[in-house]
């Protein structure tokens, strides 16, 4: 069985696809063992509340310096013993030590299609509002290994999303979920958790 440990910041749609994916049997042996919030008033901690399933906040703002923080945050992950790290639209910088010890163990997904849209200051609906203000006529999502930089991991799985003529950030950001999202999240934790990768990790 593959433990995972999601992190989360807001809603926790691609949270609820995964536990939706695990339930239906999409993905096969795999557990989420442990949800983790930065923010305490995130819907996703609900959502894995609802699941049964050990849900945490940790938030930098509850810690007098990113250090004491980023120890807690790294002693919460431990304690989950995971051998996957999710994150699922998670909004903090991890812990260098955490990228460090859980290289290769660590997944996220972006809202395009990496290397567009993407780095420091792309997240939420800025990536669909900075698609649509270039024109493209393809965007989508990608699932990718966690490194130190922002969002240049190696790339694990992506698939592409129309943009449509009168697409507005939150249509477009609503499309890219249901189509890209929540179907490549899932399918890459499966992979994972039936061998993929196996060669590229170190623990
Ligand atoms: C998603 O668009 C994800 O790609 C991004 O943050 C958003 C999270 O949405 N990183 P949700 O919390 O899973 O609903």
């Amino acid at each position: 069985m593959l433990r995972v440990c999601v992190c989360v910041s807001g809603g926790g749609t691609n949270l609820q696809a995964l536990m939706d994916a695990i339930d239906s049997g999409i993905v096969t042996n795999t557990q989420i063992v442990r949800v983790i919030s930065n923010n305490k008033n995130a819907y996703a901690l609900q959502r894995a509340e609802n699941k049964g399933i050990d849900a945490f906040t940790i938030s930098p703002k509850d810690y007098d310096n990113r250090d004491l923080f980023n120890a807690a945050f790294l002693q919460c992950v431990d304690e989950a013993k995971p051998d996957l790290i999710v994150l699922a639209g998670f909004l903090v910088v991890l812990p260098p030590q955490m990228i460090q010890k859980y290289e290769g163990h660590i997944i996220n997904i972006h809202p395009a299609l990496i290397p567009s849209f993407c780095g420091k200051g792309y997240y939420g609906l800025r990536v669909h509002e900075a698609a649509l203000a270039r024109g493209v006529k393809i965007t989508g999502a990608t699932v990718h290994y966690v490194d130190e930089g922002t969002d240049t991991g190696p790339i694990l799985l992506q698939k592409a999303v129309e943009v449509l003529p009168d697409d507005t950030p939150q249509a477009l950001q609503k499309r890219v979920m249901e189509q890209a999202e929540w179907v490549i999240l899932p399918q890459a934790v499966n992979m994972i958790a039936n061998g993929y990768g196996k060669d590229m990790r170190n623990r």
